[in-house]
């Protein structure tokens, strides 16, 4: 039996390079080895005000690019959180739960509310409880993630020992942070020390995996760097620097030293050149085939529908477990 993998994306603005590198890549990767859920986590974009229009187009664009990304709709199961009911009734289920102390220390909870100060909903603060019912309803191995969701796997981890002290063992796996020693965090481009960000006001800050390569060179070339000269990883005292090092590193397969080897007595301006090329490289084709599979809305909707049949006949035997274990009675 293969192991279970689940990751997801809110659907908010659009994937960006920090995306593909921390998450979607791995995923890619994962994809062969693993019984692998992918969703488009449309419930958590509803913590922000969205346009109802936009989020709608915006769910069959995230669904494209997950496609034109490499994601295989046969090998994967890949569907639309909202698609499966049950994500929303587990996740009130495990809210009932979770000690309100263990929500005040999420740190993405207190970023988002200073950045939303006009809009402090409460599924801003319970939306970790959601993403702990997302990995819990299919008895999750493994959770690829970019390194800041991992103070939200966490908190699953927590979640799920609250359940079996109440409960006992037996219906929810333990399940594990699959977080890459490279590339786990990519920063923004004009500002290091912050991540690049898809809901980033600035788009100089990121480069979008469906940006055209004009846009990209411009964009990479106009990163913040330091006064030095030397190319040398260091990423407290050349943050922006390393931070293009790494995108490097994760794009080529060339080792931190190699690059080093490689630019020897050159300056940032030749590192910035080439690392455009490589970016225009690896997304050129995806830009290619997202505009072409987003002319094709039927097709979309179908790979939405097979992946929620697939999806939600695991979710359910969870869901009845869930549903025994806790006095629920079981719907006829
Ligand atoms: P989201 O949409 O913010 O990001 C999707 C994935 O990309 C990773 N990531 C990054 N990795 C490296 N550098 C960056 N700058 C960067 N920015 C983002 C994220 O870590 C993530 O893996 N709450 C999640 C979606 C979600 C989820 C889940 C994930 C909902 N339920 C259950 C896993 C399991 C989110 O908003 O990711």
């Amino acid at each position: 039996m293969k192991k279970i993998i689940l990751s997801g994306s809110t659907v908010t603005g659009d994937l960006t390079l920090g995306n593909y590198i921390g998450a979607m890549n791995n995923w890619k990767k994962l994809q062969e080895d693993y019984n692998c859920f992918y969703f488009l986590a449309d419930l958590h974009a509803l913590t922000v005000q969205q346009d109802p229009k936009t989020l709608k187009e915006r769910t069959y664009s995230f669904l494209a690019q997950y496609l034109a990304l490499g994601l295989d709709p046969q090998k994967n199961t890949i569907f639309v959180q909202s698609h499966i009911p049950e994500h929303a009734e587990l996740a009130w289920i495990l809210t009932c739960l979770t000690p309100i102390g263990y929500l005040n220390r999420m740190t993405q909870f207190k970023e988002k509310s200073e950045k939303n100060v006009k809009n402090i909903n409460a599924g801003l603060y319970t939306y970790p409880i959601l993403m702990a019912a997302d990995i819990l309803l299919y008895q999750t191995d493994l959770v690829p993630v970019g390194e800041d969701q991992r103070q939200h796997l966490e908190l699953c981890r927590d979640i799920v020992g609250f359940w079996q002290n109440r409960y006992g063992e037996g219906v929810f796996k333990m399940p594990d942070a699959h977080i890459s020693k490279m590339g786990a965090r990519i920063m923004s481009l004009q500002d290091p020390d912050k991540k690049m960000s898809k809901s980033d006001e600035n788009e100089k800050n990121y480069v979008l995996v469906i940006d055209d390569p004009k846009k990209i060179e411009k964009k990479i070339k106009s990163a913040t760097t330091d006064s030095g000269t030397e190319i040398t990883f260091d990423a407290e005292n050349k943050a922006g620097l390393s931070n293009l090092m790494t995108i490097y590193s994760v794009l080529s397969g060339k080792t931190i030293s190699e690059i080093e080897a490689l630019y020897v007595g050159k300056m940032y301006g030749h590192l910035k050149v080439d690392l455009a090329q490589i970016v225009i490289e690896t997304l050129g084709p995806v830009r290619e085939k997202y505009l072409e599979l987003m002319k094709n809305h039927d097709y979309l909707d179908e790979v939405m529908k097979s992946g929620a049949d697939r999806a939600r006949v695991r979710a359910s035997a969870t869901l009845k477990s869930v549903y025994d274990a806790t006095g629920l009675v079981a719907r006829r």
